[in-house]
């Protein structure tokens, strides 16, 4: 009011005035301080413009540093207490406006007028608790819809300025929210509250030498007079703030889709955030542990291909379970390597440690953009010492031995002997590390190197760790600084890393690398690395335009598929990647079914490696085959290094002590299967004439050779028996529908590539020919295999039966406390499980999933009705496999579930075990069920083709949905928007 709308400013400083005036010298002449005295120019504003009375006067004198009683508002103007003085002042205020009176601003009483008449409501507010009786005086009462005085905000219980009750209030007395509201104020604590209040413009009228203040504090517009603008200025700048604050909006939003943070502490979460904070190049992978890790810390690095003799007295991977042996393969599990960016901070021999604490502030975030985990950490000792440290990591995707760091550490508020030191962390190796043995090194002036051997494997892996403090002129690894308060102390970090896979001396290799490097060039490699990121995003990124979070889960997901691989041809990706040891590093079917058709449509280049892998794998394949008593080549279910099979045979129940054995090793032989599947996505993907004459075809032939001696004939029928499928709850099960159909396709891409090889280069068929000693009448019999391998087809409702006598079985109605999670003992408790309809993952689901063409919809649905509600999930494969069929099935509230399930794994660690790895083959899929299943995407000779049903099976909230698939070379951008709103 005052200030704005009506000129009672003076009358209210005189009597502010008067008061302190008086009081003052009052104390005096009691022999009491009392100076400096108020002065009009300094004090009021500071102190008491736009505060309610009794505010005023706590502030004013607070500022004298004098203490008074604070008394109540019955308190006579005499009393000498807060309220007391403030009733003086309104007893001399009163007086002035009896004698003085007060008058208008003019030109506020006609820009009211003319919003008005547009249609605008207005509202008044004001600390005074003579509001009414001031506009009451000045004529001005029937200017608004609403009025807050003092008294009503007494009796309200409102707070005064700077909190934004009042004027919140007065919104919504109007009718109207904060959003669509503007507020026009001369107090600085006014637009304060303005802002804080989120008004959707806040105007400051500077009555003199405040405009500076205003700004500073909320005012979006600074006037001398209200006369500088009219209604329809006003409305112009409440537009262009309203379009500036959405785009600020959005900008913050979008930037939080290019990250993921963890603010605060908890140690119970700390073996899951360090998987989630995994930086990676394929070549290696760093868990996320924190710069100065925990003792409890799983701050494991991993190196692609580094396995070694599973130990059985060492629990190694394995939260429930143990297993326990693998005969005497060399390469039955990855390799876990001290963590290579130790660091310790110590502050006047106090060293900064998270867990002892204490500490203000800890947060870390994954910047999913450039590929880099940033740590800050504020510690504040109990003397208030304040000290940030504050680290980046990367593991360089341009230069895969490389990993590099930055440390800055900061005394914020004081002066300190900082010291720091950065070296490998050398645990006890035998209980952190227990594949090590450690070797032993000449010191090297300047470089930290470390080596280890593999016990059974016997590689050796050199970490050469090189560090320099900003301002030095050597390299070392311990420092000590005198730091002055906010001047902060820099550190930047290369290390190398590298094995006896890719070098012949790792040591010397390790070392050279970081001695080659220019700490001048650190900025420079930081960018090399962040181009790569770079140039991958511009095909894989995905995003959904309104959901941030959905964008954010997306990204977060091919950030890990991207660190996850990269273009070494004798390595594949673990089940969980190298962020984890579950799984012990071995690579399943995962790969060319669930993620192979990820990196089809965005990295194809990493496809290649991946199925090259598979050649390079080979002869283990062959040999496991044999050992089997089969022919041709047989995949491994779980593999390694050379395609043995690296299955445990049996495992130990930790809770009881029970032996299981363990079917699959013997059993889940589609993997061959998926194997050429994923051989010939990669070629309708790819078109790669080359990969299929070195690679492909032989993979081919020699899994179709397998599957022609697998098979047994009976009752003029060819049978597949004794397997278990994807649902790993039965074994030892006879034609299993999803093997036998794999196994049929397998045998028809074996034919079909010999004639494409005969066709196109038929000295190289000769050649294959020769060399796998494949005669013609062993083809001819494959075509017969074809046509008379039983493959269970739709019965009469249309639901394919999963394995010979599934139908017969147990059934159990599924309660929803028994899916997603469910008990583990279901997958050991064999006899039980084997009895029942209950199954683990998609099995007979798998096929229209894969083979969307050559299922019917009304076979699609059927199965999918009969299947899923005996499904417990209890593999993170099976969520986002059903949300591509529900979705593709227009079940849209299914396939949201199942989609959400599946998009936040291990962002929500829904399964409880992401700690130990992320869900490689769930991330992947849950990207399939989103292109293959919303969208519905089919490829025809000129690219991908969406299904017309997309835009309806979208989520509305999701806004319109880029990603850009690759196909044959060339990059499609595709914008789907969300068709009309879902019944
Ligand atoms: C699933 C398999 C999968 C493996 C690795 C198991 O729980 O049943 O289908 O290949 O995990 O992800």
């Amino acid at each position: 009011m005052d200030g704005v709308v009506t000129r009672t400013a003076d009358l209210h400083a005189a009597a502010w005035k008067q008061l302190f005036d008086d009081y003052l010298s009052e104390r005096q002449h009691r022999g009491l301080s009392g100076f400096p005295r108020f002065q009009l120019e300094r004090d009021y504003l500071a102190y008491v413009d736009g505060k309610p009375r009794y505010e005023g006067v706590r502030s004013f004198l607070a500022a004298r540093s004098l203490e008074l009683p604070e008394g109540d508002s019955t308190d006579g103007p005499e009393r000498e207490t807060i309220h007391g003085l403030g009733n003086r002042k309104d007893r001399f205020f009163e007086q002035r406006l009896h004698h003085e009176g007060a008058s208008v601003y003019g030109s506020t009483v006609s820009l009211i007028r003319e919003l008005r008449a547009t249609g605008t409501r207005t509202a008044l507010v004001t600390s005074s608790q003579h509001g009414r009786e001031v506009l009451a005086t000045v004529g001005v009462l029937d200017l608004f819809d609403a009025i807050i005085d003092g008294n009503d905000a007494a009796d309200l219980g409102l707070r005064g300025k700077p909190d934004p009750d009042i004027f919140i209030k007065a919104a919504v007395l109007t009718g109207s929210d904060a959003e669509q509201g503007v507020v026009v104020e001369d107090a600085v604590a006014g637009v304060e509250a303005g802002r804080r209040g989120h008004f959707g413009l806040v105007v400051g009228v500077d009555r003199g030498g405040n405009r500076q203040a205003l700004a500073e504090h909320g005012a979006d517009v600074v006037v001398a007079d209200l006369a500088e603008l009219n209604a329809e200025e006003l409305q112009a700048r409440f537009r262009e703030r309203a379009a500036a604050q959405a785009a600020k909006t959005l900008a913050s939003r979008t930037a939080a889709a290019w990250r993921v943070e963890q603010e605060g502490f908890d140690p119970a979460r700390e073996h899951g955030m360090e998987s989630l904070f995994t930086v990676g190049n394929g070549y290696l992978g760093l868990r996320g542990a924190l710069a100065t890790p925990l003792p409890g810390s799983q701050a494991d690095l991993f190196v692609a291909g580094i396995y070694d003799r599973k130990q059985p007295s060492l629990p190694y991977s394995e939260l429930e379970f143990m297993t326990q042996e693998r005969g005497d393969y060399a390469y039955s599990e990855i390799v876990s390597l001290p963590f290579p960016l130790a660091l310790t901070v110590s502050v006047d021999g106090q060293p900064l440690d998270l867990e002892k604490g204490p500490w203000r502030e800890h947060r870390r975030t994954l910047d999913l953009a450039n590929g880099v985990l940033i740590g800050v950490t504020e510690y504040a000792d109990e003397r208030g010492r304040q000290t940030r440290v504050e680290t980046r990591r990367l593991a360089s995707l341009a230069d895969p031995h490389l990993l590099m760091q930055e440390v800055t550490v900061t005394c914020a508020n004081h002066a300190g002997l900082v010291r720091i030191e950065a070296t490998v962390r050398e645990t006890p190796l035998k209980v952190n590390h227990p594949h090590l043995q450690r070797r032993e090194l000449p010191a090297r002036a300047g470089v930290d190197v470390r080596a280890y051997t593999t016990r059974a494997s016997g590689y050796t892996v050199a970490l050469a760790s090189r560090s320099r403090l900003e301002d030095d002129v050597e390299d070392r690894s311990y420092w000590q600084r005198e730091a002055s308060p906010g001047a902060p102390l820099r550190l930047q970090r290369y290390v190398g890393v590298f094995d006896s896979r890719h070098s012949d001396d790792p040591i010397a290799a390790a070392v050279a690398h970081v001695q080659d490097k220019r700490w001048e060039s650190f900025d420079h490699e930081r960018r090399d690395h962040e181009a790569r990121f770079a140039e991958f995003w511009e095909t894989a990124d995905i995003r959904c335009e309104s959901s941030p979070a959905t964008t954010q889960a997306l990204r977060f997901n091919a950030y890990h598929l991207r660190i996850a691989a990269d273009h070494d041809p004798w390595v594949s990706v673990g089940a969980r990647t190298l962020s984890g040891r579950a799984y012990e590093g071995h690579v399943f079917w995962d790969v060319e079914v669930f993620i192979l058709p990820y990196y089809l449509r965005t990295a194809p280049d990493v496809a290649r490696s991946l199925l090259l892998y598979r050649y390079h794998t080979l002869n283990g394949a062959r040999q496991h085959a044999r050992e089997l008593g089969y022919r041709g080549a047989c995949y491994a279910w779980e593999s390694t290094v050379t395609g043995a099979d690296a299955t445990p045979r049996r495992i130990v129940l930790k809770s009881s002590g029970k032996e299981v054995p363990i079917y699959t090793g013997y059993e889940q032989v589609h993997v061959s299967a998926d194997i050429a599947y994923g051989i010939w996505r990669y070629w309708q993907a790819t078109g790669d004439a080359e990969f299929l004459q070195i690679a492909g075809a032989e993979i081919l032939l020699e899994t179709a050779r397998f599957w022609a001696s697998r098979c047994v004939a009976d009752g003029g029928r060819y049978h597949i028996r004794g397997v278990t499928g994807p649902d790993e709850y039965h074994h030892t099960v006879n034609d299993n529908a999803y093997t036998n159909w794999m196994a049929r396709f397998n045998l028809e891409k074996a034919l079909w590539v010999k004639q494409w090889l005969a066709e196109h280069h038929p000295e190289q068929w000769a050649s294959l020919q020769a060399s796998l000693a494949l005669p013609n009448e062993e083809l001819e019999a494959w075509q017969t295999l074809i046509r008379d391998l039983y493959v269970p087809g739709p019965n009469a409702e249309g639901v394919i039966e999963q394995f010979e006598g599934f139908f017969d079985l147990r059934d159990h109605h599924l309660s929803a406390a028994e899916r997603f999670r469910p008990p583990l003992q279901r997958l050991f408790e064999a006899e039980a499980t084997n009895a029942s309809q209950i199954i683990k993952q998609a099995d007979v689901l798998m096929l229209p999933f894969l083979f969307p063409e050559a299922c019917s919809r009304e076979v699609s649905a059927a199965n999918y009705d009969y299947y899923e509600p005996r499904t417990d999930h209890g593999s993170s494969l099976s969520p986002p496999v059903h949300a591509a069929l529900a979705a593709r099935l227009g079940r849209l509230d299914d396939a949201q579930r199942y989609w959400r399930e599946s998009l936040w794994l291990d962002l929500s660690n829904t399964m409880g075990n992401s700690a130990l790895g992320v869900h490689a083959a769930s991330m992947a899929a849950t990207w399939q069920a989103l292109v293959f299943g919303f969208l519905d995407v089919r490829f025809s000779e000129q690219g991908p083709v969406v299904s017309a049903e997309a835009p309806r099976r979208l989520l509305n909230e999701w806004g319109t949905l880029h990603v850009t698939l690759l196909d044959r070379g060339r990059a499609f951008a595709l914008d789907i928007e969300p068709g009309e709103e879902r019944p």
